[in-house]
């Protein structure tokens, strides 16, 4: 029955002098449980937390003690106790027990607490999921998800929502999925920038927030298959602009989990200094540069080929732990609807923010071409159909602005900030290209 008052065990760490003497009712699971002597412990987790309850002979019925014999780690139960205060415990409080009822004896769990093989875990990742540390990377994602829309809604952005389904791709043709869509073909959506710069000539200043699809052949720690891409785009803003805005969006995102998710990094064992260290300003340098740096380190590219995985972690090495951008790409590695730099045509307006750590790029995005004549040959250069953008040139074609925009990858910075080596425990159920189920 819904109860607002109802307790949870992560309401006790959050203030543990108020609940000290309390008789509380928990409703969880077994997450362990060890005897030392006459005395047990019954560790138990409700999805906020973890808990210690205590059995003393006396305290509670000789039958709960029969029951603790009975339970198995991820058995349900109610309980009640008396919390108290106990710096040393996990959450900051233990619980006296009193009462014990089993409500659905668990068959033998397969996620042990020893050590598991991630390939078992992902197999199990309806159950893995459970773990105290695959719970902290959630509510760390959702903390991300929540500081995220607040920043833009504080700044008066306005959420837009890109179609999923979609009749033309927008980062190139060889990571599209396709689907039958009656007579026709569709396709799911690859990035929502297309529809988000239609918002930003409706309303200004919007972002978009979804779920993006690449058919990714790379089998690597960064790439999905699905992941969820969070992207602004502004009217009258140039490629500096969309830098400033990019910059101070990041250090956002830190700052709030930092100071909410303190626990859940703990319960990672995340070095929060490192995080403290993404401090604006970011250092900014052009893709020319980028290329000099990468020499010095012996990991040059020659001009015009794009950066990989070994490119970016040298390049996210040199700035004392903050993230660079790198700016100024050569046209012929960026997509159709960069706007070429006036100061320089081989040059591409973008601009990619790249992670310290290896963490690898974690934005992409840049200044759009404006001008309807060029934006159309780009079209054509990329042997894109002409007649699938139509509705995207009547933007150039009705009262055209400078303006810009970047694609955030949520699952890279969750990575990031959790310091996950892998994005396949940032996201629930990780799509990859071995990896449809569960
Ligand atoms: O650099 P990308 O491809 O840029 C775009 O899609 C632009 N249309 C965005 C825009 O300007 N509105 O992707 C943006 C970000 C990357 O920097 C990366 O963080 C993430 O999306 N990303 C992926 N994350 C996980 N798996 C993949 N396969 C990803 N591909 C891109
Ligand atoms: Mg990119």
């Amino acid at each position: 029955m819904y109860n607002e008052n109802r307790f949870y065990i992560g309401d006790a760490s959050k203030n543990p002098d108020k609940y000290n003497g309390q008789t509380v009712t928990v409703r969880a699971w077994v997450y362990n449980k060890r005897s030392s002597g006459k005395i047990k412990f019954l560790i138990l987790r409700d999805g906020t937390g973890l808990l210690q309850t205590v059995l003393v002979k006396g305290e509670c019925p000789d039958s709960a003690f029969d029951d603790f014999e009975k339970l198995t780690q991820e058995s349900s139960v109610i309980i009640t106790g008396v919390l108290r205060k106990e710096p040393r415990s996990p959450g900051g409080v233990e619980m006296g027990l009193r009462t014990l009822q089993i409500h659905s004896l668990a068959e033998a769990y397969p996620i042990s607490h020893k050590e598991h093989g991630v390939e078992f875990l992902m197999e199990n990742r309806h159950l893995w999921l459970r773990t105290p540390r695959q719970a902290a990377v959630m509510k760390i994602r959702a903390e991300i998800i929540k500081a995220i829309r607040d920043f833009y809604d504080e700044r008066d952005f306005t959420l837009f929502d890109a179609p999923i389904l979609t009749p033309s791709s927008c980062e190139g043709t060889s990571t599209l999925f396709q689907t039958p869509y009656f007579e026709q073909k569709a396709f799911l959506t690859q990035s929502g920038q297309l529809y988000g710069e239609v918002g930003a000539m409706a309303l200004g200043k919007v972002y978009v927030f979804g779920p993006t699809f690449r058919a990714e052949k790379s089998k690597t720690r960064k790439h999905l298959t699905e992941f969820w891409m969070m992207e602004p785009e502004m009217a009258w803003y140039d490629l500096d602009d969309n830098m400033a805005l990019a910059e101070e969006m990041i250090k956002y995102i830190f700052q709030r989990v930092i100071t909410k998710r303190a626990l859940e990094l703990k319960t990672l064992e995340r070095d929060i200094s490192k995080l403290e260290k993404v401090k604006r300003p970011f250092p900014r340098i052009s893709y020319e540069d980028a290329l000099k740096v990468l020499e010095k380190k012996g990991v040059g590219v020659p001009w015009g080929e794009d950066f990989g995985a070994p490119q970016e972690t040298a390049l996210g090495e040199d700035f004392d732990g903050k993230p660079v951008f790198i700016h100024r790409f050569p046209k012929q590695i960026k997509s159709f609807y960069f706007k070429t730099d006036p100061q320089n045509p081989k040059y591409a307006l973008g601009c990619d923010l790249i992670a310290p750590d290896g963490y690898g790029e974690v934005i992409g995005g840049g200044q759009r071409e404006d001008d309807c004549k060029v934006l159309e040959k780009s079209i054509e250069e990329h042997g894109l159909k002409k007649s699938d953008y139509e509705w995207y040139l009547d933007l150039r074609r009705y009262g055209s602005v400078p303006h810009a925009g970047f694609g955030l990858g949520l699952e890279r910075t969750v990575a990031w900030i959790c310091g996950l080596d892998h994005v396949r425990e940032t996201i629930p159920f990780a799509r990859m290209i071995n990896t449809l189920r569960p």
